[in-house]
Order: C-alpha cells, then sequence, then structure tokens
C-alpha cells in the first residue's frame, strides 16, 4: 500500500487551504480550476480572497474539458515562469488531472508527452512541487491516486504515473459540490462506482483494497440516488466525496477492469468524457462478466461471491449476503442507474460501428478477472451504439 496525503473533510474546508500552505512557508501558487459554475456560485472569489489573506500570490488557469498535452505544456511554462512553489486545483477529475501533471512536469525539463506511459520515451523522476486537491465532483478520485490521465484527442489517452504523484493535501468539502447539476453528480458517481467495483474484484486486490473499495460502495449505494436529486443536501455529498476519495486508493493500490480498459481506448478516439463512457457500460460490462462467469461454472468462485457482495453493499444489505440475492441487487442497480441517469449513447460523441470495432481490438480489460474477448467487448460496445 502506498500511503496518501493529509485529508481535510469539513464544510467550507476548501477556505482552510491557503493558511495550511502559508504556514508551510508557500508564497507563490498556481491556481487551477473548471469553468464556471465556482464563478456563479461565489466559490472563486472566496477561495482566490483566502489565497490572498495567506498573502500567497497566485497565478490562475482555468481548465475546459479533460486536460491535453498542450493544456499542460502551455500552463508548465508559466507555471515555471513564475516559479511556483506550490500547485493547488479545485475542481472535478480533469482540473485535478491538470494540475497533477503541472506539479509534476515544472520539475522536469521536457514536454509531458515524454512521460506518458506507453507514448514517451522517458520516466518521471517523481520530483514534483506542493500538491492540493479540492474536487468539486465526486468522481475519478484524483485527489487520493497517483495517476494523472492526459490525452490527444483522435490519438491516445494515456497516464502520468509516480508514486510521489498523490496529493499532499486532499479537502472534501461538500459545499462545492452542492450546485453540481444531477446529471454531472450522477455520471462523476458512476465513475466512482466503477473504479470501486473493477478494484474491489480485480485480480490485484488484497485484504486492505477489499475493506476500502466495500466500505466506498456501501457509502455510494446509501448515497447515490439522494445525491443526485436536485435539492443540495450536504450529508449525502459528503458520502460520495469520501467514496470517490476511497475508489482513488484502491484504484491505485488494486487497478481496475475492463470498463477502463475500453474508456481508455474511446477517450482516445473521439472527445468523450470518461465519466459517460464508465456511465453507459458499467451495467452492461459487469453483466457480461457475470454471465461469463456463470455459463463457466465458476458459481462459486470468489469473484462471484465479490460481485454479489458488491450488489449486497450498493443495495444496504451486506449483513446477510448470499450470491443469490446479491447478484440480482447488483445488476438491478447499475441497470436503473444507468437508464434513468446516464442516457447519452456513444453514437452522440461521434462513434460508429466501425469504430467500436476498432476499440474493441485495441482494448484490454486490465485487472479485470474475467477477460472478455474483442467479441464480447464489441457486442457490449454496440449494444450502448
Ligand atoms: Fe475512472
Amino acid at each position: 500500500m502506498y500511503s496518501t496525503g493529509q485529508l481535510v473533510c469539513a464544510s467550507q474546508g476548501v477556505l482552510q487551504l491557503p493558511g495550511m500552505l502559508g504556514s508551510m512557508g508557500i508564497q507563490r501558487a498556481a491556481l487551477l480550476t473548471g469553468g464556471s459554475s465556482l464563478d456563479r456560485s461565489g466559490w472563486r472569489a472566496r477561495i482566490e480572497e483566502a489565497f490572498r489573506d495567506a498573502s500567497i500570490a497566485c497565478q490562475i488557469h482555468r481548465v475546459k474539458g479533460e486536460p491535453s498535452v498542450e493544456l499542460v505544456d502551455d500552463i508548465t511554462r508559466e507555471a515555471k515562469e513564475f516559479h511556483v512553489q506550490a500547485v493547488t486545483a479545485v475542481g472535478g477529475g480533469s482540473v485535478i488531472d491538470a494540475a497533477k501533471a503541472v506539479s509534476a512536469m515544472v520539475c522536469e525539463p521536457l514536454g509531458v508527452e515524454r512521460y506518458l506511459e506507453g507514448v514517451g520515451d522517458r520516466k518521471p523522476s517523481g520530483k514534483r512541487v506542493h500538491f492540493s486537491a479540492v474536487p468539486t465532483t465526486a468522481g475519478t478520485g484524483s485527489e487520493s491516486s497517483f495517476n494523472a490521465v492526459i490525452s490527444r484527442i483522435g490519438s491516445f489517452k494515456k497516464s502520468l504515473r509516480h508514486e510521489a504523484y498523490t496529493p499532499d493535501i486532499a479537502v472534501l468539502d461538500p459545499q462545492l459540490s452542492l450546485t453540481c447539476p444531477p446529471s454531472v453528480t450522477a455520471a462523476s458517481g458512476l465513475d466512482a462506482v466503477t473504479q470501486l467495483l473493477e478494484s474491489y474484484v480485480s485480480v490485484r486486490a488484497h485484504p486492505i483494497t477489499d475493506a476500502l473499495a466495500l466500505q466506498g460502495l456501501c457509502l455510494a449505494g446509501s448515497a447515490f440516488d439522494k445525491a443526485v436529486r436536485d435539492e443540495p443536501d450536504e450529508d449525502f455529498r459528503a458520502q460520495m466525496l469520501l467514496a470517490a476519495y476511497l475508489s482513488g486508493i484502491t484504484l491505485s493500490n488494486a487497478g481496475l477492469g475492463a470498463v477502463h480498459g475500453v474508456a481508455g481506448v474511446l477517450g482516445g478516439m473521439q472527445d468523450i468524457p470518461h465519466n459517460i463512457v464508465c456511465g453507459t457500460l458499467l451495467f452492461e460490462i459487469t453483466a457480461a462478466s457475470i454471465r461469463k462467469l456463470e455459463s463457466s461454472g465458476y458459481r462459486d468462485g470468489e469473484t462471484y461471491r465479490k460481485y454479489a457482495r458488491a450488489g449486497c453493499a450498493l443495495a444496504g444489505s451486506s449483513d446477510t449476503c448470499t450470491a443469490e440475492d446479491g447478484i440480482p441487487m447488483l445488476l438491478n442497480t447499475l441497470s436503473r442507474w444507468q437508464e434513468q441517469l446516464v442516457r447519452p449513447r456513444l453514437s452522440e460523441y461521434g462513434f460508429t460501428k466501425e469504430k467500436l470495432k476498432r476499440a474493441a481490438a485495441a482494448s484490454d480489460c486490465k485487472q479485470a478477472p474475467v477477460i472478455l474477448d474483442a467479441g464480447e467487448l464489441e457486442a457490449v460496445l454496440l449494444s450502448r451504439l
């Protein structure tokens, strides 16, 4: 297990962060934020004021969409010229990934593409400046993981990864996600659920990641429906933030599965948000994996039992869990969330039958316990066209 950084779980906790940075002697920082929702809610002004109060000169950058190679290199160049001592992200997973990459690349001599897994020719040194992350959506778990996903649309979507990249401080502040639209809350939440489920059944899972993943699934199961209602409730938002945070730890330690194996390929082909891919594929890929286990005669195996336990956790009945109860609970819950909350189809993002056939052939199932072959993945993708 790698260790995570300092964790602050508090309403308005984001306003404590600049003072914490100031007490460490930090005087110059880069602040990366997302789109206009932080402006509309008034939080941007309050956060900037907190940095001024802490006597920290702040260079501000806005990140729109998922981080590209060019975006990371541009911000890194400006941050180097500003001699930043720290990078802070306040935003969704894309903002946190971009900031994580910038915090590392200000200490490297070359552009980020040279350090990306499967694309670059260099290994990251692990050097970086201080990095803190404040998620405004509960989804990717980037605030507790040590990789950042960077893409060049039409070409690739790859990770910048080093164990030293885990944020020094993560702030889970439910106030920041109160104004998040239900559709974004739902899609982000399904990314977190996907990460928890995939790392829970992963072939690299171990008792510690199992405990964290199962706890995350319980939190998500009890909060998901309430968090996506269009009525602000800090408790349910806080539960989803914690579930996402746990998913970042479990994915970093146990790995992921077929949904993320396919998501990486689809995200490199077309401009489609990562959480939409997860939300639209999670049920179908889980159902296909369970069908394959059943047809292979593995109903008595540990993987099948784990899928059942995950179903009971999501349904809030983990005390008395049998495979007969848990498997239908899992599939019913995931199906309901997919159909009710995440309606987009892959065709809306420019995918065709031909593109999906190529994507299936190029995908792998990562650390999944059930390997779906290209034909099986293609059938799943076509069902979501
Ligand atoms: Fe994800």
